[in-house]
């Protein structure tokens, strides 16, 4: 098993880590099945680096349909202790206009219909997970010290919504999960937070935001577009590799 020192899973439009070095290419598959797709293990800056994207490398999968699972339990079997999940979203409330980068502290779970544990699997025991800090402590505090070393604008806190998709909300949606307390919503953050803490992994989720959600805008009557999506996250994703260098 080979020491990694980060695991980096990518959301919507990263689909590969630039600068990573010396590339090997890992298929790996586990007791839930394959992965979204290859596991890229490399070097960034002498430090060996795992890359997945989640909806595979050609975004084949919905995010219902990945296998949440799989994926985390490919990039431990490798090696990893610490993953860093990037997820594309949107925002809802003020700070968390369009390219901003957030690493939140707190997580509302709105999907429904995947499987969200790892207790399914006959024989295997069932866990109860402290869950009231979703992500880990240690780590996020960490993402936020590199982005300040990397000269990187980066919130640090906020509450991600995760919904259900493939489509995107309503407004009606957004006005409640606004009410609820979300600051960002997108379609993957469970439950792979939950995932990752059964599997006792480290956890911290690193969005990049794409658009403003449904009419949480200045034009509440905004079309939301995928170009528009893959433009913003583009933009906001060039302080990514001075931020991972960093961390
Ligand atoms: N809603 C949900 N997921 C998203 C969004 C959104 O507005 N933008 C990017 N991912």
């Amino acid at each position: 098993m080979s020491d990694i020192a980060l695991a980096v899973i990518g959301g919507t439009g990263l689909y590969q880590l630039a600068d990573l070095q010396d590339i090997e290419t890992h298929q790996p598959t586990t007791r839930y099945g394959a992965p979204s797709g290859p596991v890229r293990l490399g070097t960034l800056d002498g430090h060996r680096v795992a890359f997945l994207a989640r909806h595979g490398e050609g975004h084949s999968l919905p995010p219902h349909q990945i296998n949440y699972r799989a994926n985390l339990a490919a990039l431990q079997a490798l090696g990893a202790r610490r993953v860093l999940a990037l997820n594309t979203v949107g925002g809802i409330t003020e700070r968390f206009g369009p390219r901003v980068l957030a690493c939140p502290d707190q997580l509302i779970d709105y999907t429904w219909g995947r499987v969200s544990t790892l207790c399914e699997e006959p024989g295997s025991e069932v866990l109860h997970v402290d869950f009231g800090e979703p992500y880990t402590r240690s780590l996020r505090s960490e993402v936020v010290a590199a982005a300040g070393q990397a000269g990187v604008a980066l919130v640090d806190g906020g509450c991600y919504g995760a919904t259900q998709g493939p489509r995107l909300e309503t407004r009606a949606e957004i006005a409640r999960l606004r009410r609820d307390g979300c600051d960002l919503v997108g379609m993957t953050g469970m439950p792979e937070a939950g995932l990752a803490r059964e599997l006792g992994l480290d956890y911290a989720c690193l969005a990049i935001v794409a658009n403003w959600a449904a009419g949480a805008g200045p034009d509440p009557d905004e079309v939301i577009t995928l170009q528009d999506v893959l433009d913003h996250v583009a933009a906001a994703s060039s302080g990514l590799p001075a931020l991972l260098r960093a961390l």
